[in-house]
């Protein structure tokens, strides 16, 4: 059986119509193909396709969410928006400038303006560094002197809820949440006008979740960031977000408008994931139906072929083995689908 594509072309590939202000962020058809794992007989496995032409246009002082299950690609998408990894191929076009191909030398004066914040707050602050260290760095490196940048260290500290006299003070004296303010002042040191944060409160108590998010989401109104916002959950992302795309296996399975895609998400997948997030009402959360995903996602080293959801999708039909669905416009959103809604 041959696998084919339905043509369609999608709005988050579309030109911008004229007059329309240009996104901050562009990502247009990004791919990264990593060389297989070597195995113990030092044979090549399948080269791992693990973003597959991801696409998506963010304005700037806005939020994407970005969600998927481990290992779907979204920490690779967004180490590629900051060109800590180059893609294989497509283009990430900042302010109307592509990045995708830039030389470490010529990125260097847009560095400040693009930041991320990591999962795990200690494993990404130096041990061995101050906290007026860890934040003035990007400072120091952009050729401010050693006093003002340690000003500024401290003002930070203060913006994002710390104790500036604890400025001289190492990681391990901070608990995880105060850690990750720590990660994010470092992020905002530079003025970035984009922050990719990639999964920033996985690794946090949930009593400490909210806090982190709500700091997140005032420093965004107060200071005009834009925020690609990575998380394995929709529950997480829901309060910051102003659209969301849902990925698998290194596509976008479905993206829109956050209010939408919640009340009537029209993907399988996101039906699935959006199904096992609690409802406060504990009377709707008895009756609402949950949808159990089976088994693992496949590995991208080896994709199933048409749909790569359908060996676990309730929906699949014959058409779905043979034919990939790309996204097409359903229900004021875009999906990947060929049988999208109820
Ligand atoms: N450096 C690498 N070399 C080979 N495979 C990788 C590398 N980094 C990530 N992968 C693979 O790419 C896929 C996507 O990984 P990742 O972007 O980390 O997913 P997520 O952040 O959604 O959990 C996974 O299958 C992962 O094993
Ligand atoms: S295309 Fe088919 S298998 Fe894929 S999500 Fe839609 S219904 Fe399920
Ligand atoms: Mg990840």
């Amino acid at each position: 059986m041959t696998e084919t594509t339905t043509p369609a072309t999608t709005a988050a590939t579309a030109e911008a119509a004229p007059g329309t202000p240009a996104p901050l962020l562009s990502v247009r058809d990004l791919t990264m193909t990593f060389p297989g794992r070597r195995s113990a007989t030092g044979r090549r496995g399948a080269p791992v396709r693990a973003v597959d032409g991801v696409s998506f246009d963010l304005a700037a002082g806005r939020t994407l969410g970005l969600v998927g299950e481990s290992g779907c690609g979204k920490s690779t998408t967004g180490r590629m928006i900051v060109r800590l990894l180059q893609p294989t191929s497509g283009r990430v076009v900042l302010d109307g400038e592509d990045i995708s191909r830039l030389s470490q030398g010529a990125l260097r004066p847009l560095r400040g303006s693009i930041q991320m914040v990591f999962q795990d707050p200690h494993s990404s602050l130096n041990p061995r560094q101050t906290v007026a260290r860890i934040i003035s760095e990007p400072l120091l490196v952009q050729g401010r002197s050693a006093g003002d940048a340690r000003r500024r260290a401290a003002e930070l500290m203060e913006l994002v809820g710390l104790i500036p006299e604890h400025i001289d003070r190492y990681p391990h004296e901070f608990s995880g949440g105060q850690a990750q303010r720590i990660g994010i002042a470092r992020a905002l040191a530079t003025g970035p006008r984009l922050i990719v944060a990639d999964e920033p409160v996985s690794a946090l108590d949930v009593s400490v979740q909210a806090q982190i998010v709500n700091l997140m989401e005032r420093l965004r109104a107060e200071l005009g960031l834009a925020y690609v916002f990575i998380a394995h959950d929709l529950s997480v992302v829901k309060r910051v977000s102003d659209r969301v795309a849902v990925m698998y296996l290194g596509r976008i399975v479905e993206i829109g408008d956050k209010a939408a895609l919640y009340a009537n998400p029209q993907h399988p997948y996101t039906r699935a994931l959006l199904s096992a997030v609690p409802l406060p009402d504990p009377a709707a959360e008895r009756r609402r139906e949950r949808i159990v995903l089976l088994g693992d996602p496949p590995s991208p080293a080896a994709p199933p072929p048409g749909c790569t959801f359908h060996p676990r999708c309730p929906k699949a039909q014959e058409i779905c083995r043979t034919e990939r669905p790309l996204l097409r416009l359903a229900a004021s959103r875009e999906v990947a689908c060929h049988f999208p809604g109820d």
